[in-house]
């Protein structure tokens, strides 16, 4: 609880003023991945293994961009930031444990930007929403990698729904920025990698499915080469009586 709170304040220090709400969310998602650190083992190598599989195929490696770096666990960074000149990590929330770790690694072609990858604010004032077309103007772009981050998209959309006034965000916000996500990738010029959950469905100690949902909402990633499970919640993390396991693909875009 103490390193938690050290994380939380260490983080919002450097975190914009716009990001700021979303520090909470972050410190969350790295208690639990350290909880969960056996349960999410085989996930997160799975990740990392399908990014540098792709990596391998390239000819070139100058710029990859990380979307949804986060915690950075489910991505090579060392093996990446060996290979190409410089590595952009995008998120809402650059945690002050990463940032200390990516210090003590002593790289410097390790970018660190803030940004919201949803496109809900263009949405809101009725724009196409068009979240990745900063990438168009990164300079020698090869690699881009979506990194567990596109269900997070829907269901951090979901959360601002709730607050907004009704009428003033389209009814089908969620699935169209899903699919400008997915649009945004498979428009771009280089080496796409989307790894993400698509559902997860809630088990009990039998194996009785209890619950079941859809996390793109109804959009489906082209070209997934791998499927996989990730316990998201393992027994005994919120209950021991049930586990909520999500089902994770893989794709390379482009
Ligand atoms: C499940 S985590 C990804 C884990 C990460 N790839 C890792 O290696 O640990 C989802 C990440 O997406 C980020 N995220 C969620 N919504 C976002 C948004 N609208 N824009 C940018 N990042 C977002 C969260 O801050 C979080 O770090």
């Amino acid at each position: 609880m103490i390193l938690e709170a050290i994380n939380y304040a260490a983080t919002r220090i450097k975190t914009p003023d716009e990001f700021r709400p979303y520090v909470r969310y972050s410190v969350n998602l790295w208690a639990r991945a350290n909880r969960c650190q056996k349960a999410w083992a085989e996930h997160e190598e799975n990740s990392r293994r399908f990014i540098l599989a792709a990596s391998a195929k390239l000819r070139q490696r100058r710029t990859a961009v990380v979307l949804g770096s986060g915690l950075v666990r489910d991505v090579p960074l060392r093996q990446l930031a060996a290979v190409f000149d410089t590595v952009v990590l995008v998120d809402l929330v650059h945690l002050a444990s990463v940032r200390s770790h990516l210090y003590w690694q002593r790289r410097n072609n390790i970018v660190l930007n803030s940004r919201d990858l949803s496109g809900y604010e263009d949405l809101k004032v009725g724009k196409e929403p068009e979240p990745l077309s900063f990438l168009r103007l990164v300079p020698y772009l090869d690699l881009v990698i979506s990194a567990n981050l596109l269900s997070q998209i829907g269901t951090g959309a979901r959360h601002r729904l709730e607050k907004e006034p009704a009428g003033v965000i389209p009814d089908n916000t969620l699935p169209r920025l899903i699919r400008a996500h997915i649009d945004g990738l498979s428009g771009l010029p280089c080496k796409v990698c989307l790894i993400t959950d698509t559902g997860f469905e809630v088990i009990d100690k039998n194996g009785a499915l209890h619950q079941q949902e859809d996390l793109l909402h109804g959009v489906e990633p082209a070209k997934i080469a791998q499927r996989w499970d990730w316990p998201v919640v393992p027994f005994g993390e919120e209950s021991k009586d049930y586990q909520i396991i999500h089902k994770v693909v893989a794709s390379e875009l482009t």
